[in-house]
């Protein structure tokens, strides 16, 4: 990549020295970089730190060297502004537009794509007034990348961790791969009027490195056992490859991924963290745990409709004295994937998946189309399983439907292939 103009602003808190490595990733990469730290930042990391490792002056205020007009001019002139760490103060002051120092200024005055990372301790990062100035970041297309979860400045834990240096680093770099203009600030709002067009995508997908970095996202994946008794069950065809497929391509492209698997024939990728559940009631437990903070949250799992209504104690036994079979009695199991819309919370994207048949009430399509209204999420897998090419099977062909009214089909290819195509219509609905 050519060098480009990056502006690393680094807020007051104690991941500052961890922003002095980004820095050092981004010279060795060949681009020019100018800091411009908060005040508060220069109690962690000194002036003179920054000065030496970019190269370039560094100043907190808009009062040095006035003469060349720097609160306007740096912003102007990045092709890229990533801030590390962004303090909840910061978060704040970038959200509502304030400008009094030379960071804010750049803020308000770059038309690039924007990059923050947060990092705080997890009580501020939740706190309502946060999630909201986030909120707001986000929907005016500035980049808010997900702090890590881990050990926190003493002993205590929580998401709120600057993600490490070499994750922002990918996540940067995919930004300033983007097409002038795709992300930031001043980016093109998608155009409404495109809803209902299909949209051929290359069969290789659209694989782009580190994209999902900072992200986190929860997949499910497998088929759920309904027990019946202690050696029965009711189960279904699900191997979990797509899901798995999901989970691996997410890790690959940078994000956390929690993977909440049922019964799966595959190995879980190393990375991933995953939670074993065996029936769809511990499915939805194990779901509405993880999807609280996540970014997307991804139901490919094929969960039983109904489950019997007891679970018989001791092995179902055949009567010796007569040929009359037991009467099993179904009762019907929550839909995960609706309450997990139900609860989302703001900018969480959603997707679903449907396994569906063409009949004489309407094709896959139109029996899709009807339940992504209903589920409410913003994407819809579609599986016409009338081509037997679903269950257990290593390729795959699916049509991805948007709540935009969007529907893009994804050529047959691995579940791999495919996986990528899913987080490819993902993204931009992150942004
Ligand atoms: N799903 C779910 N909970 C259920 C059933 C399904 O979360 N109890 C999710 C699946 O993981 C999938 C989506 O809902 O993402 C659609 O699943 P599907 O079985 O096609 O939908 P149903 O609502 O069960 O509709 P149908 O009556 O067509 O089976």
């Amino acid at each position: 990549m050519a060098s480009r103009r990056i502006v690393l602003g680094v807020g007051g808190g104690i991941a500052a020295y961890k922003a002095a490595l980004l820095l050092r990733r981004f010279k060795e990469a060949g681009h020019d970089v100018r800091v411009v730290p908060t005040e508060a930042a220069l109690n962690f990391v000194g002036a003179p730190t920054w000065a030496a490792l970019s190269g370039h002056p560094v100043s907190t205020s808009v009062w040095d060297e006035v003469h060349e007009v720097p609160h306007v001019r740096i912003g102007q002139q990045a092709d890229l502004v990533v801030v590390a760490p962004a303090t909840a103060d910061l978060l704040a002051r970038a959200a509502h537009g304030l400008a009094g120092d030379l960071l804010t200024n750049v803020l308000l005055t770059a038309r690039c794509p924007v990059l923050l990372a947060p990092a705080m301790h997890t009580e501020m990062w939740t706190h309502p007034a946060t999630v909201a100035n986030v909120t707001i970041l986000r929907e005016r297309g500035v980049t808010v990348v997900e702090p890590a979860s881990g050990r926190l400045t003493g002993a205590d834990t929580g998401p709120g961790r600057l993600p490490e240096p070499e994750e922002l680093f990918a996540a940067a770099m995919s930004l300033l791969e983007q097409p002038a203009g795709a992300v930031g600030p001043g980016a093109t709002a998608p155009d409404p009027s495109a809803g209902g067009s299909v949209t051929q995508l290359p069969a290789a997908g659209g694989a782009v490195p580190g994209d999902l970095a900072g992200r986190h996202v929860v997949v499910s994946a497998g088929g759920t056992r309904e027990p019946l008794d202690p050696v029965r069950f009711l189960g279904n065809r699900s191997s979990g490859r797509q899901g798995i497929a999901l989970a691996q391509t997410a890790l690959e492209r940078g994000a956390k991924v929690t993977l909440v698997a049922g019964s799966i024939e595959v190995a879980v990728p190393e990375g991933v963290d995953v939670v074993r559940v065996e029936t769809a009631l511990q499915m939805r437990e194990a779901m509405n745990a993880a999807a609280g903070g996540a970014d997307v949250v991804v139901m490919a799992a094929a969960v039983a409709d109904f489950r019997p209504q007891s679970v018989a104690e001791h092995k179902i036994k055949k009567s010796a004295d007569s040929e009359d079979a037991p009467v099993i009695t179904l009762v019907r199991n929550p839909d995960i994937l609706a309450g997990l819309v139900a609860a989302r919370r703001p900018g969480q994207i959603v997707v679903g998946f449907a396994a569906e048949t063409g009949d004489e009430t309407g094709s896959a399509l139109q029996h899709a189309t009807a339940k992504l209204a209903r589920k409410g999420c913003d994407l819809l897998v579609l599986n016409d399983v009338a081509a037997g090419k679903v269950f257990g099977r290593e390729d795959t062909e699916v049509t991805v439907l948007g709540a935009d009214g969007s529907v893009t089909a994804v050529p047959a290819g691995s579940k791999t292939t495919v996986a990528g195509a899913i987080w490819d219509a993902v993204h931009p609905l992150l942004a």
